[in-house]
C-alpha cells in the first residue's frame, strides 16, 4: 500500500486561467481586424435533439464566442431530423460568406452518420477538426484543424514546459473526440503512446508505467492514486455529475500527492477546449481572408 500523507503537492495545471488569457487575447484580435476588415468571425452551432449535457456544452460555447465578438448562428433541431436534411443545413452554412466556422454538437441521435454528417462540413470550416480529412491529416502527422479537447490538453502542457519527446504517454479512452485524435498529437511530438480501452487487461500495471496519463473516460474516480507513477503528469478529461457535483475520471486528492503535475475538474481541461474552438474558429476566418489557391 502506498501512503500519500507525506508526499509534496502537484503542480495545477490551470486551465481556467489559461483559457481566459487565450480568449481575451482572441477579443483583442477580433476587435483589431473588425477596424481592418470590417468582418468578424462567424460560427454555427448545431444541436440535434435536448440532450442536457450537450444544451450545457452548446450554450458555454455560444456565450464565450458573443463574448469574443463573434457572430453566431444557433440552430437547434428536433432529434428525428434525417441525416440528409442535415447536411442541407450545413450546406447552406457551407455556402455562408459570414460563417467561418461550424460546429454540430455530439453525441448525434443513433440514427444519424456522424461521420458522413462530419464529412459535409466545409473542411476549411471545420471548426472541431472532426471532418473526417481533417482527422486524418492529423493522423498522417500533417495537421489542419485539430479538435478542441486535445488542443487544448497539449496548448496546456506546452504553456506550462511539459515536454512530451520520449515520454510513455498513456491514454485511457479511445474516443473520436479526445483519445484517438490526442494519440496522435503525442505522437507527432515524440511521445510512445499506448491507447486503452474497455477491453484493455491490467490497466493497474500499464499506467503505472507511464510519465502522462490522460483519463477522458467519465467514469468518475477510476483513476487512483496508486496507478500513478510517483511524478507523472495526469490529465483529467472526465466530466460527470456524482450528488450534484462535477467530478472527474481521477481522485484528485490521492493523484494530487503522487503526480508532479495535475489538471483540476472543473477548472482544467474544460475551459480549454471552449478557447480551442473559439482559436479555430478564428484561424477559419483568417483562413477565408486568403485566396482559395493559397489555403
Ligand atoms: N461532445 C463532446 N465534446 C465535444 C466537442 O469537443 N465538440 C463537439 N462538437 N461535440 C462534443
Amino acid at each position: 500500500m502506498i501512503s500519500f500523507a507525506n508526499m509534496k503537492k502537484a503542480i495545477i495545471l490551470d486551465g481556467k486561467a489559461l483559457a481566459s488569457e487565450i480568449r481575451a487575447d482572441i477579443a483583442e484580435k477580433v476587435k483589431k481586424s473588425k477596424k481592418k476588415y470590417g468582418k468578424v468571425p462567424g460560427l454555427a452551432a448545431i444541436l440535434v435533439g435536448d440532450n442536457p449535457a450537450s444544451t450545457l456544452y452548446i450554450n458555454i460555447k455560444k456565450k464565450a464566442c458573443v463574448a469574443a465578438g463573434f457572430y453566431t448562428v444557433n440552430h437547434h433541431l428536433p432529434d428525428s431530423i434525417s441525416g440528409n436534411d442535415l447536411i442541407e443545413i450545413i450546406n447552406n452554412l457551407n455556402a455562408d460568406h459570414k460563417i467561418h466556422g461550424i460546429l454540430v454538437q455530439l453525441p448525434l441521435p443513433a440514427s444519424i452518420n456522424v461521420n458522413k454528417v462530419m464529412g459535409a462540413i466545409d473542411r476549411h470550416k471545420d471548426a472541431d477538426g472532426f471532418n473526417p480529412y481533417n482527422m486524418g491529416m492529423l493522423a498522417i502527422g500533417d495537421p489542419r484543424f485539430i479538435p478542441c479537447t486535445p488542443l487544448g490538453i497539449i496548448t496546456l502542457l506546452d504553456h506550462y514546459k511539459i515536454e512530451l519527446k520520449g515520454k510513455d504517454a498513456i491514454i485511457i479512452g479511445a474516443g473520436a473526440v479526445t483519445g484517438r485524435p490526442l494519440a496522435s498529437m503525442m505522437l507527432n511530438r515524440g511521445a510512445t503512446v499506448q491507447v486503452c480501452h474497455i477491453l484493455t487487461r491490467n490497466l493497474n500495471d500499464k499506467a503505472r508505467k507511464a510519465d502522462i496519463i490522460v483519463s477522458s473516460t467519465g467514469h468518475p474516480g477510476l483513476i487512483k492514486g496508486d496507478m500513478i507513477k510517483k511524478g507523472a503528469i495526469v490529465v483529467d478529461v472526465g466530466i460527470s455529475k456524482v450528488n450534484g457535483k462535477i467530478a472527474g475520471d481521477v481522485r484528485f486528492d490521492e493523484a494530487s500527492k503522487i503526480a508532479s503535475f495535475i489538471t483540476p475538474v472543473p477548472g482544467g481541461v474544460g475551459p480549454m477546449t471552449i478557447a480551442m474552438l473559439m482559436k479555430n474558429t478564428f484561424y477559419a476566418y483568417k483562413l477565408s481572408l486568403k485566396t482559395d489557391a493559397s489555403r
